[in-house]
């Protein structure tokens, strides 16, 4: 059988108090209509729709070619914005998933089970519910005296005795394709809201005689609706746990899980220790045996099996197998370490590739270089690559010794190994094998040091005389 997926994404989310559109807010690093949308594509989904109204451009620019889309003008509720869908899927025989774009957590396992209970009772339509013991803000599912559900009533059409329920309505649900839009035809607006509710959609087909069935989750994260700043905090909460307990149990160690941020799509190698403090982002990818903090703040990178990277910050770069970095490093994005680098404290990158055991120990800045193999930076040595309009490129060879505090005046390029003396100011080509030294030669004067604190004694004195 066919399975489609109707995404609900048209809403502002007003209650969200914010610029950005609801859906596109983020949960553990990646929108939750992203995450709404990998989920239906992982149950089954052939064919996904997504419906968008507020921010639509900006719904559509983040999910590209993954989903059909359809514009709902108004906002006129749930009901409304599945019939948009009409044109494109009412023709199709199948099962219709709906999701909300706010619901982040629900599981394409569960779907897929849904799925099953719904084509083996061959209900028109199966709801995923919950029980919670508060369930404020949520629709009711109403049970008939033989267990059967009845109806979905809106928290604002309530009676109390509906309101005292437990049961709410996930706000995902697997329909019939045909008669899910032949339903949607019959739903009216006359509620609290004044909206054309999907939910009046169960009562419609109870009342024609079809059968509907409830499929009710143990695990209460997967029914979070994201409506306000709140629930979003919640799902953070529930999706970082869950991410770290995949992660845990594909033999990643966790110091302290409650203190580790690991978003959606980061991926990690087996025997990698992760220490507190560590925030690991975007499309991350971390090897094998890794240690990773304390402290970590590593974005769109790569970092090769047996690395270290402790209290430091690592944007879209690169860090090759064995490779050490921090304490207290900076790498801005294009930072490439081959294998068994070492960057150390205070020590900012930018667009600067090392090879295979280079090492910048200390209090450097090396942007836009080419480094080669076995290159020692000495401390405080910077590459000076701007000139306030222009960026330059610094070349340094295999082999090659920067002593301490050397400025390299870029373009410039050192050979195959050369070799600059401490404090030099570098501004032309060093070839291969060459000592160079660029700097003032020393002078001592004989017991000078006294005569000059004499003198400035003596005008500290002066000036307080008067
Ligand atoms: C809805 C359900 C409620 C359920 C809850 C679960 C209805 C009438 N109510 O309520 O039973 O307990 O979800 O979270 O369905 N949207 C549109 N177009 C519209 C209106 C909404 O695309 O015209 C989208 C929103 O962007 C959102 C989703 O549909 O992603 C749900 O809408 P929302 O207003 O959040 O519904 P709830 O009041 O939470
Ligand atoms: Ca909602």
């Amino acid at each position: 059988m066919k399975v489609m997926a109707i995404v609900l994404a048209a809403g502002q989310g007003k209650r969200m108090k914010s610029k950005l559109y609801k859906v596109l807010h983020q949960v553990a690093g990646k929108p939750m209509v992203g995450h709404v949308l990998n989920t239906v594509k992982e149950a089954a989904s052939e064919r996904t729709v997504v419906i968008v109204g507020h921010g639509a451009e900006a719904v559509q620019a983040y999910l590209g070619d993954q989903a059909e889309y359809v514009l709902q003008e108004q906002q006129l509720g749930t009901g409304h914005a599945v019939r948009q869908a009409e044109g494109l899927l009412g023709s199709e025989e199948g099962t219709t998933i709906v999701v909300c774009g706010d619901t982040p957590l629900v599981r394409a396992e569960t779907i897929r089970a849904m799925i099953e209970l719904h084509s083996s009772t061959g209900a028109a339509a199966t709801v995923l519910t919950a029980s919670f013991d508060n369930p404020t803000g949520y629709g009711r599912v109403i049970r008939g005296t033989d267990g059967a559900v009845e109806r979905i009533v809106e928290q604002k059409d309530c009676s109390p005795e509906e309101a005292a329920v437990k049961e709410i309505n996930t706000g995902t649900y697997c329909f019939d394709n045909k008669k899910l839009f032949a339903a949607l035809a019959e739903v009216k607006s006359d509620n609290a809201q004044g909206e054309y509710y999907l939910t009046d959609v169960i009562g419609i087909f109870r009342r024609a005689g079809e059968s509907v069935q409830a499929y009710c989750t143990n695990d209460l994260a997967e029914a979070i609706g994201v409506n306000d700043r709140v629930a979003l905090a919640e799902a953070e909460g529930y999706m970082r746990e869950r991410i770290n307990r995949k992660h845990l149990i594909e033999g990643v160690t966790l110091i302290d899980a409650a203190s580790t941020y690991i978003e959606a799509d980061v991926r990690i190698g087996s025997d990698t220790i992760i220490y507190p403090g560590t925030v690991l982002r975007g499309e991350t990818v971390i090897g094998e045996d890794c240690v990773i903090g304390p402290n970590a703040d590593i974005s769109d990178s790569t970092v090769g099996n047996g690395a270290t990277v402790k209290y430091s910050v690592v944007d879209k770069s690169e860090i090759g197998n064995e490779s050490a970095v921090g304490p207290y490093a900076n790498l801005r994005p294009g930072s490439k370490l081959g294998v068994g680098c070492k960057i150390g404290d205070f020590v900012e990158l930018k667009n600067a590739s090392l090879g295979d055991g280079s090492k910048v120990s200390h209090l450097s800045y090396v942007g836009d270089a080419k480094v080669g193999k076995d290159v020692n930076i000495g401390c405080g040595a910077i590459t000076v690559n701007y000139d306030g309009y222009n960026k330059f490129v610094t070349e340094i060879g295999d082999n090659a010794f920067v002593g301490s505090n050397v400025n390299l005046i870029a373009p410039v390029k050192l050979g195959d190994g050369a070799y600059v003396v401490a404090g030099s100011t570098i501004t032309h080509d060093v070839p291969s094998g060459d000592l160079a030294i660029a700097r003032e030669r020393q002078v001592n004067k004989s017991g000078y040091a006294d005569k000059i604190r004499a003198r400035a004694k003596a005008k500290k004195e002066n000036a307080k005389k008067g």
